[in-house]
């Protein structure tokens, strides 16, 4: 009898003991395993004399029992340590200085690109995309500019084959969209996109550059309306109050040919260094689409008309943010980009 005590007294100090629930698990093996101490206990039972045994058998069941809920006790403690000292190691300290996190920031041309799009998605427009490089049929051909016209040389071309080429301009992305129609109206979309032409890059060119083409066929389409609208893009582009003026010109695939001159935002008309003293800023090339090359791409040039523009995105953001160096928006120095997330 008083074994069954000592056993269960070792076993309760060894559970006290026990700081791990490894070292728990190693315990219970001791006491409650099948090999262990109180097993052995109730093999030793068979050679205790009859009227001893049941006593003896209660007296290691209550001590198997009393080890049991001992273990599980301690188990339930050593569990709860573990939850704290992880809770400690864990800990994060919230007043510690973070990484810093290096975004980039949008380029100046995606910017005018999207207020571009927004602008004119809000007056219901399209966006129409096509490829860099081009064949000289879409560039040159449809757009009215045959083999031999003189206006090929305004536009010196990177050619890849003597059919293939990369855009000189976005008018290219006008055909294809007038070829794709098909004679159908109404048209109204605008296609931005870079294009390339063999200029020795300098402050104010550069052999890559990024153009938005607009276009708008149906009936009774007007110069009046190609004004009203680049007079709405004006004004939102570069500050109500503006005022926008046609100059004659001259383009292939338009007729009649528009050069257009915002009224200067710096000095609002009056003239300043900006606008060398004229109070005007040439913009951008529009007109209304030559009736030849509505004719070319299956339109009724009798029933519809439309009106196309051209406008260069370097040049809005050089006057809209001031940079005075188109090379600016290719050379990738972060410090210029960086000045624009303010703008973002
Ligand atoms: N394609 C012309 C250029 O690159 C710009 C232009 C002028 C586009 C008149 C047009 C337009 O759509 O109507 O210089």
């Amino acid at each position: 009898m008083d074994k069954v005590l000592d056993v269960q007294a070792e076993a309760l100090q060894a559970i006290a003991d026990a700081e791990s629930l490894q070292a728990l698990q190693d315990v219970r093996i001791q006491y409650l395993g099948r090999k262990g101490s109180i097993q052995a206990l109730m093999s030793e039972m068979k050679s205790l004399p009859k009227e001893e045994k049941p006593a003896f058998g209660q007296k290691v069941n209550v001590c198997k029992q009393v080890v049991t809920e001992a273990l599980e006790k301690r188990q339930a403690e050593l569990n709860e340590l573990a939850l704290v000292s992880r809770m400690e190691e864990e800990k994060i300290d919230i007043t510690l200085r973070g990484n810093d996190l290096h975004l980039g920031t949008t380029h100046p041309l995606i910017m005018i690109q999207q207020e571009i799009e927004d602008l004119f998605i809000g007056m219901g427009y399209k966006i129409a995309e096509g490829p860099e490089v081009e064949q000289d049929f879409y560039n040159f051909e449809l757009a009215n500019i045959p083999k031999d016209h003189p206006a090929r040389d305004m536009q010196d071309t990177f050619y890849i084959d003597p059919n293939t080429l990369l855009r000189t301009h976005t008018t290219a992305m006008q055909m294809r969209e007038l070829e794709k129609a098909k004679g159908k109206t109404p048209i109204k979309l605008i296609c931005p996109g870079k294009v390339y032409r063999r200029d020795d890059d300098d402050a104010t060119h550069s052999h890559q550059f990024m153009q938005c083409e607009g276009l708008v066929v149906g009936e009774h389409i007007t110069l009046g309306d190609l004004k009203g609208t680049l007079e709405f893009m004006a004004n939102k582009m570069f500050g109500e109050g503006r005022k926008i003026r046609f100059r004659p010109s001259y383009f292939p695939f338009t007729e009649p040919s528009v050069e257009v001159d915002v009224s200067c935002p710096f000095c609002n008309g009056k003239g300043c260094s900006v606008c060398k003293g004229s109070g005007w800023i040439e913009i951008l090339g529009a007109g209304m689409v030559h009736p030849h090359v509505l004719e070319m791409n299956g339109f009724d040039s009798e029933k519809c008309s439309g009106f196309a523009f051209g406008i260069g995105l370097e040049r809005v953001a050089m006057l809209k943010y001031g940079i005075d160096d188109i090379r600016n928006f290719y050379i990738n120095d972060t410090r210029f980009l960086k000045m624009f997330d303010r703008f973002d």
